[in-house]
């Protein structure tokens, strides 16, 4: 076996994490007139990919079930599973959902706009398609100010339905180039607003007689949300036969390139199985962990941040990168079992649900 230095990448330094629109940016004249374009699109019934603080979005006019369907056909999606609803102002929720729990509305408050979406009963402004023929609808405002702008920019009782701008099944997109390399020719426009500040998708809850279940843990941690509602949360069970959520489907989130996740104990011992095998692969480690790496040169390892915020926020845009390099293998430490890392941990198991 020739030895050689392994590639030490570390994605801290790399521009594609930095967002370009933190929150309290002014849009650019430029911007401002791109998103006017955006929203004539979507008012003429055209699809548009659009940032947000979690990932980009496929958009189309909610109110337009033609459009709405042009989602389903790009991202080869199944007509029942439902899209989100994107909205710019609180103050729309009872035009779009009816019967709305005070706990909806106290946890609408404390996390709008940013990265939690709520189930609340649809009311007949909706049209079946956006819900996949469910009695329900998801609700969000995004933080990100290329989408508020956008949203605010269709005029009122206007809505976008969106779910992430990536083919079924797979990784979301977190910069304009994750969604330019997967859809540029389905999509009628790219709307760049850098990358993503969040990362990974939005936390979903709904709403029962007497609990509060998260469907997806996400942006906002589920104890934030057991703070605002000062009360405990239900997570939803791996086993539950849930709503069509795509998103708590065991395959999902992954990438072309099989990705196991493994222990510590585990990772070294696997990475030298397959580099005797002949694989090319990537190692992502978080903790700084004693890796006994064979200095070769078709192991590239990739070391993460040890923060949970900072790990979800890099992580997709690391997996877009393995994918593009033809690897044989994604071997991944598994993150810690920590509240915190709940997200991560979801997203890393369905990600390597059919390679265990
Ligand atoms: O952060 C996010 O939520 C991003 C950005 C673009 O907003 N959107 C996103 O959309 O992740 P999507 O479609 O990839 O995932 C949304 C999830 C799906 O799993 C869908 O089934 C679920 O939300 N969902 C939507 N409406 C629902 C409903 N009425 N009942 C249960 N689940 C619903
Ligand atoms: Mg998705």
């Amino acid at each position: 076996m020739a030895i050689k230095l392994c590639n030490h990448v570390s994605p801290h330094s790399e521009k594609m994490i930095k967002p370009t629109f933190p929150s309290t940016v002014q849009l650019n004249q430029n911007q401002k007139s791109q998103i006017e374009s955006a929203a004539d699109i979507l008012l003429k019934g055209g699809v548009v990919a659009f940032p947000t603080e979690t990932v980009y979005g496929l958009g189309a006019d909610a109110t337009n079930p033609d459009a709405v369907r042009k989602i389903y056909a790009i991202k080869q999606r199944p007509s029942d599973h439902p899209l989100i609803l994107h909205i710019s102002d609180i103050g729309q929720l009872d035009y779009w959902a009816l019967d709305i729990p005070e706990s909806a509305r106290v946890l609408a408050k404390r996390f709008w706009p940013g990265p939690l979406t709520l189930i609340l009963k649809r009311s007949r402004h909706v049209p079946g398609c956006v819900t996949g023929g469910q009695e329900t609808v998801g609700i969000r405002i995004p933080a990100h100010p290329v989408a508020l702008a956008l949203l605010k920019a269709l005029g009122p009782n206007k809505a976008v339905a969106a779910p992430s701008a990536n083919l079924y099944g797979k990784i979301s997109p977190t910069s304009a180039v994750h969604v330019r390399t997967a859809l540029a020719d389905e999509v009628d426009m790219i709307l760049d607003g850098g990358a993503c500040e969040v990362g990974l998708e939005s936390t979903i809850v709904s709403f029962g007689q007497k609990t509060v279940t998260v469907l997806r843990p996400g942006g906002i941690a589920v104890s934030d949300i057991e703070a605002a509602l000062n009360c405990p949360v239900r997570l939803i069970q791996k086993h539950e036969p849930a709503i069509c959520v795509s998103g708590t489907l065991p395959v999902h989130y992954a990438p072309s390139t099989p990705l196991k996740m493994l222990s510590q104990a585990e990772l070294s011992e696997v990475v030298l199985q397959y580099v005797e095998q002949g694989f090319k692969i990537s190692v992502i480690t978080w903790s700084g962990m004693d890796l006994l790496l064979p200095r070769v040169s078709n192991i590239r390892h990739i070391l993460m941040p040890p923060d949970p915020i900072q790990y979800g926020r890099q992580l997709y845009a690391v997996l877009h990168q393995c994918d593009q390099l033809g690897l044989g293998y994604i071997l991944m430490e598994a993150p810690p079992n920590k509240p915190d890392w709940l997200a991560i941990s979801d997203r890393l198991q369905r990600a390597s649900h059919a390679h265990l």
